[in-house]
């Protein structure tokens, strides 16, 4: 008689961008395991194609069981919508385990409704701290930490902030940077693509640029003094600068169209994966406020400037090749120059940056899943 294998349910939650590229390598060692039965259910927070569904066709994931179409909204109103569609769609599928990643929105939703209903929470990229609770994502962190029972940290140092805030080490797994997975998976294809050409950039010959951050373009002063120094910049090096929507509106009715105008400057709608990574990997230099950004140029041995007054990725810093700069335009401009003349740090790659997240997330929840349920 065949043997009939007891199923372990366990729910995947996506629903911004950066999510994307962290389940993906996720959802394909974990389908490995036949007691694991994995459903991804895309939360709808972002929704634009270029947002959303050309992460799904270039990273080959597989289309979402369920999609709860929660939209934009203000913090409180996105946060409810998805916790009310997550709320359902839970009591009906009864996963036994839910995986989240990031720091998103949907993140902290699906993790509040998760440990409402009991059920066990595993958080991957665990423990990272800005330090700054007017950051959503800091709060988002803290709250989905505080929650889980397995978390999966991508650098040491997260061990020292899980601890400061008491999470038992015993919940705390050193995984590794899934963000990496998908970037190694993909940097072969990248090598074929001819994205430079499209542009018409020439190899490590320009800036790639990208800012989403509220802190930097929903403050009008702000974002008009970054883009002035951008437009400056622009006079020693080239600046490619695709634009997130939530910038795009804010160009418009900060009237930065002007200071931005320039044929030095190219802006673009938002790119997808591997147009992004192919123009890092044949970038001079990197100006973000992204936290995915930070951890690309550190593995790709990039510079990277960071504008924001900390980052939740220390070792970016400390061991790779990040800056980060705060509101200091002048310090900006001093490290692009020394960009140009060769005379910024090399930077190293962290410990398991390595392209084996995924497969050390696989083993430990195979471990610990396996034994809990008896199977
Ligand atoms: C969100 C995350 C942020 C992450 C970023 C990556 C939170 C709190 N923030 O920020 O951590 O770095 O995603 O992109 O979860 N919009 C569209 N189309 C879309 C999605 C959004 O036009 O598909 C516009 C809407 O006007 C929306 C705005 O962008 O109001 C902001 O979207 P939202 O998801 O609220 O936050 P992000 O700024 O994208």
């Amino acid at each position: 008689m065949k043997k009939v294998h007891k199923l372990i349910k366990i729910a995947i939650i996506a629903g911004a961008r950066p999510n994307f590229i962290k389940i993906a390598p996720l959802i394909k060692e974990l389908s490995k395991v036949k007691q694991f039965s994995v459903k991804l259910i895309h939360t709808g927070q972002h929704y634009d194609p270029v947002m959303s569904d050309i992460f799904f066709k270039e990273l080959n994931i597989k289309k979402p069981a369920i999609n709860i179409l929660s939209g934009s909204g203000s913090h409180a109103v996105q946060t409810a919508k998805i916790m009310q569609g997550l709320e359902q769609v839970f009591i009906k599928l009864k996963p036994s385990v839910v995986i989240v990643v990031g720091d998103v929105n949907s993140t902290l939703s699906a993790a509040i409704v998760t440990s409402k209903l009991h059920i066990p929470l595993a958080h991957v990229e665990a423990g990272l701290r800005s330090g700054d609770m007017k950051m959503p994502e800091e709060v988002n962190r803290i709250v989905t930490d505080r929650l889980s029972e397995y978390l999966f940290i991508p650098s040491e140092d997260a061990y020292e902030n899980l601890n400061n805030e008491g999470i038992e080490r015993s919940k705390i797994f050193f995984a590794g940077n899934i963000m990496i997975d998908t970037l190694i998976n993909n940097l072969k294809k990248i090598e074929k693509y001819k994205v430079l050409k499209k542009y018409k950039l020439t190899k490590n010959n320009y800036c790639l640029v990208t800012l989403h951050r509220p802190s930097n373009v929903d403050n009008k002063k702000m974002f008009i003094k970054i883009s002035k120094t951008i437009r400056a910049i622009s006079e020693t090096v080239k600046i490619f600068f695709p634009v997130h929507p939530r910038t795009m509106i804010n160009i418009e009715k900060f009237g930065i169209n002007k200071i931005l105008n320039s044929p030095d400057i190219l802006l673009t709608k938002p790119i997808g994966y591997r147009e992004t990574i192919a123009l890092v990997a044949g970038s001079k230099m990197v100006i973000t406020d992204s936290g995915g950004l930070q951890e690309e140029s550190t593995y790709l041995r990039k510079p990277c400037l960071t504008i924001r007054p900390n980052t939740e990725r220390p070792v970016t810093v400390t061991i790779g090749t990040n800056t980060v700069v705060g509101d200091n335009m002048k310090l900006l401009m001093n490290l692009v120059k020394d960009i140009m003349n060769n005379k910024y740090k090399a930077g190293n790659r962290p410990k398991y940056w390595d392209g084996r997240t995924s497969e050390r997330i696989r083993k430990t929840l195979v471990k610990e899943l396996l034994s809990k349920n008896n199977i």
